[in-house]
């Protein structure tokens, strides 16, 4: 964070004063002293007043100036670039936005799946007796999906290929959300995997989403390779190492964020040309960066920081742990559904973990609506599980 940055840089600069000129002090002319004083002065302003986020160099050179930055009282905000005041006063107006009024308020599923849906008669169950409070919206980016559920019949938007990593992963996400905003009555957005499950049923998971105003993205500051490593500083000006962050690429968002997404073409940019899969493009993955970077960027107090899909990294594996149908017991889905912290761990050899309660509207509640990855062959398990392990 900007703050405790600063706080330190500013704490080593004001050891200059009292440094090794202390003990000759006595015999300097009063003008010293009256520096000395103003120096001070100076500090403890810079500590009261704190910098402003934009903060910078006008007029020094910028080599030597940079460590002057972050304590130094804002002597000028950096000139923003047209693009940016552009984005900002569009994003800040779209934020200040009132919520479009609904009669009939929906949640829109999107499902990004390669083809056919292996879970599509579990959620044909989760969804059956609530018709008209959803809506499905399927992107298969490899090939048609053929439907066993009249629910999914029609629900295939049109799609392109999408490449694991690449910005077409961004791009489906985007056409995704463009085809579910059509419906003014669709007032959250989840984004949902083939291999993705309901873990409550339709009651318990459209309360919790409707009845907050804040978007599920996955947030949080990852000092290693998986994390600010994959930071390119031709991201600069617009977004600083400091502001890089890192989440799951599931989230459910509420409809102010999903316009917020379309509407940014800044920051979208900056990760279409340097973030990328492959040492150029520092091994990025912009499914993992860009939303979360944007949201801490753009409204940090409108996201939750993690994501309502739960996903087990706990084996160290290149992937998540994923289910067969022989793991799929009662017992694995209530310990799924009664957690109630997330956890956040650090990819440098230090592997800080953070954990955080799920806060809900300032309750602590169970954190996850879904889960994944689960093989095809654990569908028939779950069937039988669902009417009990989702009642409440
Ligand atoms: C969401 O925000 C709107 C406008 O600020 C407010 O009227 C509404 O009560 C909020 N809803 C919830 C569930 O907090
Ligand atoms: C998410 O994190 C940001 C920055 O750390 C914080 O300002 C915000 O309050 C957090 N969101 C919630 C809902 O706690
Ligand atoms: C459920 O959680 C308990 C306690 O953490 C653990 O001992 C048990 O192995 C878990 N069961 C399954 C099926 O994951
Ligand atoms: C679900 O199954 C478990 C274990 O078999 C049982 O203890 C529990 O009572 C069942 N709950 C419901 C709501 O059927």
């Amino acid at each position: 964070m900007k703050v405790p940055h600063a706080w330190k840089d500013r704490k080593k600069e004001m050891i200059i004063p009292h440094g090794p000129g202390h003990r000759t002090a006595s015999k300097r002319p009063m003008w010293i002293l009256v520096l000395i004083s103003l120096v001070c002065i100076s500090l403890i302003g810079a500590y009261i007043y704190p910098p402003r986020r934009y903060s910078s160099c006008y007029f020094f050179a910028s080599s030597v100036c940079s460590p002057f930055k972050d304590w130094l009282p804002a002597i000028n905000s950096r000139v923003l670039t047209d693009e940016e005041i552009a984005s900002h006063v569009v994003i800040k107006d779209i934020l200040a936005m009132p919520n479009v009024p609904s009669k009939n308020p929906k949640i829109a599923f999107m499902f990004l799946t390669p083809g056919t849906l292996p879970f599509e008669r579990l959620w044909e169950r989760f969804f059956l007796g609530h018709e008209g409070r959803f809506s499905i919206y399927v992107h298969a980016s490899r090939e048609k999906p053929v439907h066993v559920s009249p629910i999914f019949f029609g629900r295939d938007i049109r799609s392109d290929k999408v490449v694991w990593g690449k910005i077409s992963m961004i791009d489906a996400e985007k056409r995704l959300l463009a085809n579910a905003l059509q419906d003014t009555d669709n007032q959250h957005f989840v984004l949902l995997s083939d291999s993705c499950i309901p873990l409550h049923n339709f009651d318990y998971i459209y309360n919790y989403l409707m009845g907050t105003n804040i978007s599920f993205v996955d947030c949080f500051q990852d000092p290693g390779p998986h994390g600010n490593d994959r930071y390119s500083k031709h991201m600069l000006p617009e977004i600083e190492e400091d502001d890089f962050r890192k989440g799951s690429q599931w989230f459910s968002i509420k409809r102010q964020h999903a316009v917020l997404i379309l509407a940014d073409y800044l920051y979208y940019t900056k990760f279409k040309l340097y973030c990328k899969p492959g040492w150029e493009g520092r091994n990025c993955y912009a499914d993992e960066h860009y939303l979360p970077t944007l949201f801490s960027m753009v409204d940090p107090t409108g996201i939750a920081n993690w994501s309502i899909t739960h996903v087990d990294w706990s084996e160290g594996k290149w992937h998540p742990k994923a289910y067969r149908a022989q793991d799929i017991s009662y017992e694995l889905l209530k310990n799924i559904t009664s957690i109630d912290k997330s956890f956040h761990v650090t990819s440098d050899e230090r592997k800080l973990v953070t954990e955080t309660a799920c806060m809900w509207n300032g309750m602590k509640r169970p954190c996850y609506l879904f889960a994944r990855k689960f093989y095809p062959e654990a569908l028939d398990n779950l069937m039988n599980l669902f009417s009990n392990y989702t009642a409440i």
